[in-house]
């Protein structure tokens, strides 16, 4: 790890490091944010890494000019234009359908990504230099204090990160407030850096998210988080089961010999590489969906570092599965 403060010179270090898929920790208006390149998947994987969390939240993606929101989403409106006339640069993050260019993985298989302009020459120029949108969340290990300064990171992150910038306190200290433009009601999912009230000024009623805890939308816990069609099925043990009748796909963890009788097989990760596996999952999961199979069958991964978020997701996929199963009468 090396802790740089934010002159040009590291500036362009930083970018480099972004380009070729590392881990830059670099000071926004609102916190540290810990960034990799979002078009990179085995980028993006490295962050849940480093991040520890336990299941992959959809990330922020980062732009420094407007056209990062056409080359990433798909349906910016007129309220979304206004919203960015009125707080861009600044600590508001909007929530728009998603292009196909945006990985799975930084959405969390979600069809929706979330865009931000930060207020920060530092951000905004790491980004240029990069010439690429860049996915950050906030450089803490989970469950713990955002950063604010580039030695929170430092004590919080260590050697997890490549390159810390260091550009003095957060002027805003607090996260960007998050809003959810993908349906005809805006809605609020996290509130920020600029004020609800502000918002309504530009746009009019803005919802505030549904705190009934079954239908949550709160980061983390988004009902709407990728899961297949398809029943899955999280086998016990390693050895697959023949499939009779049906038609079955297998989601194996990394190589092994011939599946007999499976119609479709991905594999996450031919040489067992967590980082790896974690960065072809959501791909790996929507392709197996699309086969047309009655069932997948899913190969439990090691629980270790990004294991535990792919075995999180598996058991969500399984137990959703299950209960679908139950409802239409399928087993
Ligand atoms: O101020 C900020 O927003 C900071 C700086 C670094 O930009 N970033 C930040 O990221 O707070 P993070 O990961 O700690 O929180 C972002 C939240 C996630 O918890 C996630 O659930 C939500 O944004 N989010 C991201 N994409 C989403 C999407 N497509 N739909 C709904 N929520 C989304
Ligand atoms: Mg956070």
């Amino acid at each position: 790890m090396k802790l740089l403060k934010a002159t040009q010179g590291a500036v362009r270090e930083a970018a480099a490091v972004i380009r070729r898929g590392g881990l830059v920790a670099f000071p926004t208006e609102t916190v540290y944010g810990l960034g990799a390149d979002a078009l990179n998947p085995q980028a993006v994987a490295k962050v849940f890494e480093a991040k520890n969390r336990p299941h992959f939240d959809p990330l922020i993606v980062h732009i420094a000019r407007r056209e990062g929101v056409r080359r990433l989403s798909s349906g910016a409106d007129e309220r979304a234009l206004h919203l960015m006339d009125a707080f861009w640069p600044g600590p508001l993050t909007l929530v728009l359908p998603k292009k196909e260019v945006v990985p799975d993985l930084v959405t969390a298989g979600l069809p929706t990504v979330a865009l931000r302009m930060p207020d920060h020459p530092v951000a905004l120029d790491l980004i240029r230099e990069a010439d690429t949108p860049i996915a950050a969340p906030s450089a803490n290990p989970f469950g713990c204090l955002s950063p604010t300064t580039a030695e929170h990171v430092r004590t919080q992150l260590g050697d997890k990160v490549d390159l810390i910038l260091d550009g003095g306190a957060c002027r805003v200290g607090l996260e960007s407030t998050i809003l959810d433009l993908s349906g005809e009601q805006a809605v609020l999912l996290r509130a920020g850096g600029v004020a609800v009230e502000d918002l309504e000024r530009v746009i009019g009623r803005v919802e505030t998210q549904t705190s009934d805890p079954a239908r949550p939308r709160a980061p983390g816990q988004l009902p709407r988080h990728y899961s297949p069609q398809t029943p899955l099925v999280l086998l016990e043990d390693t050895t697959p089961p023949i499939p009779q009748k049906e038609k079955a796909g297998l989601l194996l963890f990394k190589a092994r010999g011939h599946q007999e009788g499976m119609a479709a097989v991905e594999i996450l990760s031919p040489g067992g590489d967590l980082q790896e596996a974690a960065a072809r999952f959501f791909s790996c999961l929507h392709r197996l969906d699309q086969a047309g199979l009655d069932v997948i069958y899913a190969e439990p991964v090691p629980e270790t570092g990004l294991g535990r978020a792919i075995m999180d997701r598996l058991r969500r996929a399984a137990s959703r599965s299950a209960k679908a199963g139950r409802a239409t009468g399928r087993s």
